[in-house]
């Protein structure tokens, strides 16, 4: 069956050391790069939505999300230990379940990172746009948002998140070096805003807000977890750049599950905290609700702060994602699945810059020109897609090669991956009708692409569509 053939793993792991692809990354490198592109929109914004959504059990949603995410977390790991190639999820899959689940995930992530580019590029948009009428400035407003997304206002197109946009997919495209740099150092300032808001806001809480503790009850605390699930996406971001990491079987597991462990702890905290300044009910409406905590709390000069900071934070979102999403679609052409020019590497940067530009492109348009509210609504579903296969993906590993070296073993093996699946499964049950519309309509389209183009592209089709592995 030439639709599930896979590739051959060893023959993988040569190609992936000798790419052109500099290894320049270290263990701290990665976590840093995994809270780069996990603390962003989803506590800066989602967090008012959410309590909104479950009250102050909003704690409760963020430890079942980070469940949820921490299972998955330990079946990344080890796929990322075994096969520390570019692509993330889409090469697992295409070395154990087949060339049209690699493909089909492939194309899964493709609408992930993207819109997660784009929406992340338009809460920035909206972030910045409050930090300059502080200082009294205010764009034109038909350069402020996409058409049709303010009622009553006549805006044409979002022009400070298509700049963020193109300023990320430059510093991308130049080296992974420099931008790794700069995404450090924003990292770092991140996480001082999130820890100054939980030890000034700390002494401001009034447990009474805590009480109802769960007004609308379970089913108010599951909605809200597939809601801020959106707060944990990036980690698996870490595993993209696995062939820019000196010791990747290593460092890969330290990457993904010190990200992990770090933003879930920061996030409970936020919430309870959050929760316990604002009786919940005022976060209608309100998309600054970390500064307006600390506002309600008396202390504007520390929300300024935080602005600042979430500003800062989204940046890094757009940062790692764009190097995700650009990796991805490097792995997939250089497979033959999508045009072979999206593979160059440039030659002084060592970076897939043709890629670069080619995605930065279309998201920079979409962020220009599609409401933040459209855009949010596909990101949960692909991601929990991506992280139900990459479970099940873990077991098939287990059994079609179970002499391959691995650096990290995922513990409680079938129960642990198993289990992943199913809570995945659950909070995308969570999900709206028609997000589950949209989202079948964009893999028929892959599909579609799929037998018209990149079946008969691929590179394993050329060496005469045998089934190896
Ligand atoms: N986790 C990322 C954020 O919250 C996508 O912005």
């Amino acid at each position: 069956m030439s639709l599930f053939r896979t590739k051959n793993i060893d023959a993988m792991l040569a190609v992936a050391n000798d790419d052109g692809l500099r290894k320049v990354l270290g263990p701290v490198d990665l976590i840093l790069m995994g809270i780069g592109a996990i603390i962003g929109t989803g506590i800066f914004v989602l967090t008012g939505t959410g309590a909104l959504t479950a009250g102050p059990a909003l704690t409760l949603s963020f430890v079942i999300a980070g469940i949820a995410c921490g299972l998955a977390a330990l079946c990344y790991a080890e796929f990322a230990s075994t096969i520390p190639v570019s692509g993330s999820i889409y090469t697992y899959s295409y070395a154990t379940l087949g060339e049209i689940v690699a493909w089909m995930i492939g194309w899964d992530l493709v609408l992930e990172y993207g819109l997660a580019m784009s929406a992340v590029s338009v809460g920035w948009s909206a972030y910045f746009q409050s930090l300059l009428s502080g200082f009294g400035i205010s764009l034109p407003a038909a350069l402020t948002a996409a058409p049709g997304s303010v009622p009553g206002v006549h805006t044409v197109l979002n022009l400070p998140a298509m700049l963020i946009l193109l300023v990320i997919t430059w510093l991308v495209s130049y080296g992974v070096r420099e931008s790794a740099r700069i995404n450090n150092l924003m990292v770092l300032i991140k996480t001082a805003v999130v820890v100054l808001f939980i030890v000034v806001g700390v002494w401001h809480v009034k447990p009474a807000n805590w009480h109802p503790f769960a007004p609308f009850g379970a089913s108010g605390v599951f909605n809200a977890a597939a809601l801020v699930f959106f707060a944990f996406i990036g980690f698996d971001a870490v595993t993209s750049a696995a062939e820019e990491v000196r010791n990747p079987r290593r460092d890969l597991p330290i990457g993904i599950i010190g990200s992990l462990a770090i933003c879930t702890v920061l996030y409970v905290i936020v919430a309870a905290i959050m929760t316990g300044i604002v009786p919940y009910a005022q976060f209608a409406g309100v998309d600054h609700p970390v500064s307006l905590a600390l506002q309600m709390a008396g202390q504007n000069w520390v929300a300024g702060f935080v602005d600042l900071g979430a500003i800062l934070g989204i940046t890094t979102v757009i940062l790692v994602m764009t190097f995700g999403q650009t990796r991805i679609v490097f792995a997939m052409s250089r497979d033959g699945l999508l045009p072979e020019r999206l593979s160059a590497v440039h030659p002084k940067h060592s970076t897939p810059h043709v890629a670069t530009w080619t995605v930065g492109t279309i998201f920079i348009v979409i962020a220009g020109f599609v409401p933040l509210n459209v855009l949010a609504e596909l990101i949960n579903i692909g991601t929990l897609a991506a992280f139900t296969l990459i479970s099940i993906a873990v077991l098939v590993l287990r059994r079609t090669r179970p002499d391959l070296p691995r650096a990290f073993r995922c513990p409680g093996v079938p129960v642990l991956p198993l289990l992943s699946a199913a809570f995945c499964l659950f909070l995308m049950a969570h999900l709206q009708a028609l997000t589950w519309v949209c989202f079948l309509i964009w893999l028929a389209l892959g599909l579609a692409i799929y037998f018209l183009y990149a079946r008969r592209n691929a590179v394993l089709h050329n060496h005469g569509g045998k089934a190896s592995n």
